[in-house]
């Protein structure tokens, strides 16, 4: 107690905010890193009621992780999950580490509770995120985010896929294939039925091959129309793919009031995009409730959490409302 009085981590979050949006990221996950090393996070974070939850065969202490990007290597596991998350999903991985978009990438605007981001998968690669995934102490379930390399185009971007499907299935509990980043210049286009269907057939049969029977998440975009969604659920349901993870940033920042940030270039995620993602999912399981559904978009708090699982979800990540309400917004939602 004496010792959560002389170290205030929270304040601590709070002085790391004034920094730069990816130092201070940074700085916020290595000062975790610490307490987890020094085997404090107990301490500043203590653990809750066991809120076990069964989904597709996996057992979940509770409902709530973390989406992709939040460690996009794998090098925070450990710590993170000792902050009570049910499950982790680490990732974008592709298969060439690369650095991503030119600084600045990464914009707050936190009256709005939100973020806009361009980094671009920048990631060190597959291979240095298998060594970490073969390393974790983290007993709860952890899903790995698979994209491709910002240079391939047409069939290599296909392959990559396929590289990092091949190189993480026996270390992941699930695997997501991200079609949705709007910062890999025509990633988004694999949501056109022709080549999504190409995508999907290449995976099903690599699925076949490594006899792979673990869930697999195909995550979308919140931009996409309702032909677009008929489609993808269509093509879901002839596949060996296991459900939906809905969804990633939006392109459209008019959802954001200050209009100084509409021109910027990005995806926007945080409380702007919670009505427009939570929609989403609910036609989604309006139109095939038995597609399983992971929820992330806006996801402030308990009210939020729920508002995903009616609408569908049987599981939800958060990323901005981690960044914007620091750990403590774990307990605050998984609350009774
Ligand atoms: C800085 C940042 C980086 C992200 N990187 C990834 C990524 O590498 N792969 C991915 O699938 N989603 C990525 N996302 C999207 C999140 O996983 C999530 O889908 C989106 O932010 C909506 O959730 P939120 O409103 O809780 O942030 C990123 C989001 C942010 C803010």
């Amino acid at each position: 107690m004496l010792l959560k009085n002389i170290f205030n981590f929270e304040l601590l979050l709070s002085i790391f905010k004034l920094f730069p949006p990816e130092l201070s990221h940074s700085l916020a996950l290595y000062s975790l890193k610490l307490l987890y090393k020094l085997k404090l996070v107990n301490i500043f974070f203590p653990r809750f009621k066991n809120q076990e939850f069964s989904f597709l065969g996996m057992t979940f202490s509770n409902r709530l992780g973390t989406a992709a990007g939040l460690d996009k290597n794998g090098d925070f596991i450990d710590p993170i999950g000792a902050l009570g998350f049910g499950f982790l999903e680490v990732g974008t991985v592709t298969p060439k580490a690369q650095i991503g978009n030119p600084k600045p990438r990464v914009f707050r605007v936190f009256d709005e509770e939100a973020i806009i981001n361009r980094l671009g998968f920048n990631n060190k690669g597959v291979d240095y995120l298998v060594k970490r995934l073969q390393k974790r102490k983290f007993q709860g379930v952890v899903g790995v985010n698979i994209g491709a390399n910002k240079t391939s185009q047409g069939q290599k971007r296909i392959d990559d896929y396929i590289e990092c499907f091949q190189k993480v299935h026996h270390y992941a509990d699930y695997i997501t294939v991200n079609i949705s980043s709007p910062n890999t210049p025509g990633l988004r286009d694999l949501h056109n039925s022709d080549n999504l269907k190409k995508l999907i057939d290449s995976i099903d049969e690599e699925i076949k091959v490594c006899k792979y029977d673990k869930p697999i998440f195909l995550k979308i975009s919140p931009d996409e129309d309702s032909n677009s969604i008929s489609e993808i659920i269509h093509t879901i349901n002839e596949s060996c793919f296991t459900g939906l993870i809905v969804s990633n940033t939006s392109i459209d920042k008019s959802l954001l009031s200050n209009k100084d940030f509409h021109d910027y270039e990005g995806g926007l995620s945080g409380k702007p995009i919670m009505n427009k993602s939570t929609k989403l999912l609910s036609i989604i399981f309006k139109e095939d409730s038995s597609i399983p559904l992971i929820g992330v978009g806006g996801v402030m708090d308990h009210e939020d959490f729920n508002k995903k699982i009616n609408a569908g979800a049987g599981l939800v990540q958060i990323y901005s409302g981690f960044i914007v309400k620091g750990p403590k917004i774990v307990k605050d939602i998984l609350k009774d």
